[in-house]
């Protein structure tokens, strides 16, 4: 099986007119599904690196790779959603030709994926803040991505509905058949015992990847 990869080599990006780095000589890749999970505190630089791996920038030095179908998911979804309810959200993320009875099953599925079974009339201001959130991965469901780029997603979400969220990601990418791969940023460190794999982050440096408990927070 082929899964989608981002490779960094050497990646370094300065902001017009800022003399210091905010991403330096960064050295990663991801090659196969799972949940992958950089940590950061605010200013680190972890919404710059997603922007440069969605190719929304473009680095100073050094090489992003990528063959994946890349989603975002954003920390407001009030910012991305744009419909009125879960199924018009839905059908214009879904960018094929297919009949009627492929996209009502196809709607109900990835609802399902995300927990959210039954809610495709719903409208969307009646939705919690993570079950918006999970609409929003639904969409990227829908729309095929095979790789989610998730900036800070629970930022804005109590706690049961971050946990929610980090389930609902933590199902999609250990799914035996399909699974997902997803990065998610995040400067909560109690989330790191969700991920497969953790990065941290610190003034633009991107550390190796460590398996969570063996992560050392400094
Ligand atoms: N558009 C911009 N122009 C100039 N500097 C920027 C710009 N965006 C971010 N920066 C700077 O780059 C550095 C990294 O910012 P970035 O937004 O990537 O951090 P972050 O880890 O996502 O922070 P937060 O946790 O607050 O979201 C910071 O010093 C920030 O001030
Ligand atoms: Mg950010």
């Amino acid at each position: 099986m082929k899964f989608p990869y981002i490779k960094c080599k050497d990646v370094s990006f300065s902001y017009p007119g800022k003399k210091e780095n905010s991403i330096f000589k960064c050295n990663f890749s991801i090659k196969r599904p799972g949940f992958w999970i950089v940590v950061g505190k605010n200013g680190s630089g972890k919404s710059t690196l997603l922007k440069l791996i969605n190719g929304i920038i473009k680095p100073k030095n050094g090489v992003v790779d990528t063959n994946a179908n890349i989603g975002m998911v954003f920390q407001n979804p009030d910012h991305q959603i744009l419909m009125p309810n879960c199924r018009s959200e839905l059908l214009i993320n879904i960018n094929q030709n297919i009949s009627q009875n492929e996209i009502d099953k196809k709607i109900g599925y990835v609802l399902d994926q995300v927990g959210m079974t039954g809610f495709e009339k719903r409208p969307v201001h009646t939705l919690s803040g993570g079950q918006k959130q999970r609409l929003t991965i639904a969409c990227a469901l829908i729309s095929n991505r095979n790789f989610i780029l998730l900036d800070e997603p629970t930022a804005l979400l109590d706690q049961t509905s971050q946990l929610k969220v980090l389930q609902t990601i933590k199902n999609l990418t250990s799914d035996n058949k399909k699974p997902l791969t997803a990065l998610w940023i995040t400067h909560r460190y109690e989330e790191l015992t969700y991920a497969d794999a953790v990065a941290e982050l610190k003034n633009g440096f991107l550390s190796s990847w460590q398996e969570p408990s063996k992560f050392q927070y400094n």
